[in-house]
């Protein structure tokens, strides 16, 4: 008899990722076999959990909080933009016990800038981004291959922000966190990465009078979907684009690996995973 395929995600804490929901609808809306669950691991059970998972009828998992970093350890073949970013959010388990890994937050973060923003040419100016987190990381590797001529980074712990450009290059800049606004005047991609924002968090305060009519605008934030960033850029005129699919994005590549299919992400997905 054959097993069953398995992924999930690994996570502390997991209750709220919206993961499986996705997963889940995916392989619903597909007719497939297999399941996908959350897996709540510590720190001290990630190398124990990756080596018990493939026995169990894993092929794969995602990684997030507070993993991401320290998975990379285990993995036995990285991708190079996972070498890049410096972190993983992706695993395929092969059949001799290897570990594969893989980020795919920059591939998800560009796919949905593509989808909501269809005439959006990352060519025509710099980029502004508020944060030096994780998720910015995966960002700038994908803005910078997608041709964005500069990068503007701007991060409340400026340091951060400094280990960027230093990591990353020439096409990058910082500016101080309380001159933020002034990145705006010329960035036709405005990215906020903080967790500013978030529903029940703090809020976002950069004015955004420098803001260019003609900018794209997007948020990782997609709880609240709207993000008071978004609607104020939104009123200035801007196209804006939300968090949400960033996360759905995000997914397809290891969807599409463990279990055969390349799932669409479209207006069923979003509804699906917001139900
Ligand atoms: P992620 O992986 O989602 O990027 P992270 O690595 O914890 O998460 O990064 C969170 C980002 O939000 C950082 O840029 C952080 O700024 P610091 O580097 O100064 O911590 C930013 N952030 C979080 N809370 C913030 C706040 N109250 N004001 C400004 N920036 C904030």
């Amino acid at each position: 008899m054959t097993q069953i395929p398995r992924a999930g995600v690994i996570g502390n804490p997991i209750a709220h990722s919206l993961s499986p929901k996705l997963h889940s609808y995916w392989l619903n809306r597909y007719g497939l076999e297999g399941s996908y669950t959350a897996l709540k691991v510590t720190e001290d059970e990630l190398e124990k959990t990756l080596r018990e998972l493939p026995s169990q009828g894993f092929i794969g998992a995602n990684v997030t909080i507070p993993h991401k970093v320290n998975v990379m350890q285990f993995a036995d073949q990285i991708t190079d933009r996972a070498t890049l970013i410096g972190a993983a959010n992706t695993l395929i388990f092969k059949d001799d016990g290897r570990i594969f890994a893989d980020n795919t937050d920059g591939y998800g973060f560009m796919a949905n800038l593509r989808q909501g923003a269809p005439d959006w040419n990352p060519k025509a100016g710099p980029a502004a981004i508020f944060g030096a987190g994780g998720a910015a990381r995966a960002i700038i590797v994908a803005l910078a291959d997608a041709g964005v001529p500069e990068i503007i980074i701007s991060n409340r712990t400026r340091p951060k922000a400094e280990a960027l450009r230093d990591d990353f290059g020439a096409r990058i800049s910082v500016i101080d966190w309380v001159q933020a606004d002034k990145m705006l005047e010329d960035a036709n991609t405005v990215i906020n990465t903080t967790s500013l924002g978030m529903v029940g968090g703090q809020d976002f305060k950069v004015p955004l009078d420098n803001l260019r009519k003609d900018a794209v605008v997007t948020d990782i934030v997609y709880n609240p979907l709207k993000t008071p960033f978004l609607m104020a850029a939104e009123k200035r005129g801007c196209i804006t684009v939300d968090g949400l699919g960033m996360l759905l994005h995000q997914g397809v590549p290891g969807f599409e690996r463990w279990f055969g299919k390349r799932p669409e992400v479209d207006e069923a997905t979003r509804q699906a995973v917001l139900s």
